[in-house]
């Protein structure tokens, strides 16, 4: 199997994360004898720094010549006061646009070794196992008109404008995602929108409750987005795929890191466009750069859905998650997931150590099975 990876590190600990997770990359091409290749661009703030813009031609380029795109985070509070079209964080949505990918999948999963890192009770997170498929296209985040304009406007500086904009083809595309998804799971879709007041979202329930007609082993439901934040963190095991517009599913998606006790954990991958964008769900976190305190967890696990979703290796993805839980499970833990109740148990590891570990209980997993096989 051959995959050419673009690499973008981005800003803060964007690079140090995303460092661990080709390194487990590599370990998998090594031991399967697959040929994996990396090259490196710049987006975001250090776009900025080198080249006075967050996305520069040259990372594009190298974007769209690759089979993935694994990047890191982006966000660097020296560009905090630009406006939003020039800001680290303008690179990261101009390359999703270019891209194309509609659906973005964000498993939340509680790992049984990590149950006391939530504020929920064990009882509460147990077992909980939710894809959300947050459409990454639309919505607030690039409906026109848009401006905040400092000199003039209707009311001068003091009136902003954002658009909530769908159309039904836009829904129907993230939708059947969705639908397709559920139907290899749990068999069920909740639908979050916001039908009591918004026109969009009163387009957004009609249309997937159109879709699902495709689709009649896949029970679905409709939650307003205000009581399913609530319903996530009450009884987070009623869900299984959830399916949002682009704004509520970038607010839930950072909620239910409280079920898996860290944002530090979760991964994700759009799918649907040009090439498949791959990047944890977490920020650039400066104020923890180079520090080695980093969780490179999420970037590890979003390496895994590189496997699965771009190069078709469906049993080497679910050895890398293993080889996660593994060394959660021996007390391993980052700054992020230390409790102080349990020091003794559980030693504190930097970035580095933890990708070293990972990759160490990868490679006696595959070890194992190979000598398995030989029998
Ligand atoms: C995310 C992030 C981004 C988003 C930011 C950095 C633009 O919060 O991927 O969830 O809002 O989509
Ligand atoms: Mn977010």
């Amino acid at each position: 199997m051959k995959l050419k990876i673009a690499v973008l590190g981005g800003d803060g600990i964007g690079p140090e994360v995303t460092h661990e997770a080709t390194e487990v990359l590599r370990t998998v091409a090594e031991l399967g004898g697959h040929e994996f290749t990396f090259a490196e661009g710049l987006i975001g703030g250090v776009a900025i720094t080198a080249h006075g813009t967050p996305l520069p031609t040259a990372t594009m380029d190298l974007a769209l010549d690759s089979d993935a795109v694994f990047l890191g985070a982006v966000g660097d509070s020296r560009y905090g006061s630009l406006p939003p079209e020039s800001r680290p964080e303008a690179g990261l949505l101009n390359i999703r646009q270019a891209l194309g990918g509609y659906a973005n999948l964000r498993p939340s999963v509680a790992y049984p070794e990590l149950a006391a890192n939530s504020p929920l009770r064990p009882e509460v997170t147990k077992g909980v196992d939710i894809l959300f498929v947050r459409e990454l296209l639309g919505g607030l985040y690039f409906g026109a008109p848009r401006w905040w304009n400092r000199e003039g406007g209707p009311e001068g500086d003091g009136e902003a404008i954002n658009t909530m904009r769908y159309t039904k083809a836009e829904v129907v595309r993230v939708a059947r995602v969705a639908f397709e998804l559920a139907a290899k799971r749990s068999k069920k879709v909740t639908s979050v929108d916001k039908a009591n007041v918004l026109e969009v979202s009163q387009l957004w329930r009609a249309t997937v409750t159109e879709v699902a007609k495709d689709f009649p082993q896949v029970t679905l439901e409709h939650q307003l987005v205000d009581s399913m934040a609530m319903h996530l963190m009450n009884i987070p095991r009623n869900f299984d795929v959830v399916l949002t517009e682009n704004l509520f599913g970038d607010i839930l998606s950072d909620e239910a890191a409280v079920i898996t006790g860290s944002l530090g954990m979760l991964p994700s991958a759009t799918i649907g466009g040009k090439v498949n964008l791959y990047e944890p769900v977490h920020g650039s976190a400066p104020d923890i750069a180079g520090t080695g305190k980093a969780n490179p967890l999420g970037a590890i696990l979003t390496a895994a859905m590189i496997l699965r979703h771009s190069a078709g290796l469906d049993a080497e993805a679910a050895l890398v998650e293993a080889a996660v839980a593994k060394v959660l499970a021996e007390g391993y833990r980052t700054a992020d997931l230390a409790r102080a109740s349990e020091s003794a148990a559980q030693p504190v590891v930097s970035t580095k150590e933890m990708g070293k570990l990972v990759r160490q209980a990868l490679t006696e997993a595959t070890d194992r099975q190979q000598s398995l096989h030989a029998v």
